[in-house]
């Protein structure tokens, strides 16, 4: 049974759609041991209390400086002996000391098709900003394993989704999560959790 850390920081819709995956059986061999979101108070903390997850939040805020914070995310990780770690719209850069002691073990879903519209900068709507304002015709959503780069490490999974005329950015964010990151992200762990990923 493949235990994972899912990594959050907002709503959650992400986490959600594990959730449901694993609940509907498309996702097997694998079960969420924790919930971990670097901010207080966020839908995906109240999405994991419904589905009876447990969680915790681990802030910088909490924090007298980042060192601290890294330690007691990577504690907090370590605490739940976990075989892979999501990150699932997780804004935060995971500390190289995490990167090192779950080498090749964390992935992440980024809302387009790398290496478009990706790296320092560009996350959550900016990436569909960017997307509309070069005009491109076809977008998406990538799953790639985190190295010590900031969305450079080797792609799992992509799907593509259609722009649409009169499109906005929160329409096309909406359209790439729901035909792109909820299905790939799960699809990655399953593929994960059953030994199709060399
Ligand atoms: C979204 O922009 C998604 O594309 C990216 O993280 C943001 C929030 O996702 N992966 P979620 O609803 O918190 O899963």
């Amino acid at each position: 049974m493949l235990r994972i850390a899912v990594l959050v920081s907002g709503g959650g819709t992400n986490l959600q759609a594990i959730i449901d995956r694993i609940a509907d059986r498309t996702i097997t061999n694998a079960e969420i041991a924790v919930v971990i979101s670097n901010n207080h108070g966020v839908k995906a903390l109240e999405r994991a209390k419904q589905a009876d997850l447990p969680a915790c939040c681990v802030s910088p805020k909490d924090y007298d400086d980042r060192a601290a914070f890294n330690r007691a995310l990577l504690e907090t990780i370590d605490a739940y002996a976990v075989d892979l770690i999501v990150l699932a719209g997780f804004l935060v850069v995971i500390p190289e000391e995490i990167i090192d002691r779950y080498e090749n073990r964390i992935i992440n879903i980024h809302p387009s098709l790398i290496p478009s519209f990706c790296g320092t900068g560009y996350y959550g709507l900016k990436v569909h900003e960017a997307a509309l304002k070069r005009g491109v015709k076809i977008t998406g959503a990538t799953v790639h394993f985190v190295d010590k780069g900031t969305d450079t490490g080797p792609i799992l999974l992509q799907k593509a989704v259609p722009v649409e005329d009169g499109d906005t950015p929160e329409s096309l964010q909406r359209r790439v999560m729901e035909q792109a990151e909820w299905q790939i992200l799960p699809q990655a762990i399953d593929m994960i959790a059953n030994g199709r990923v060399r």
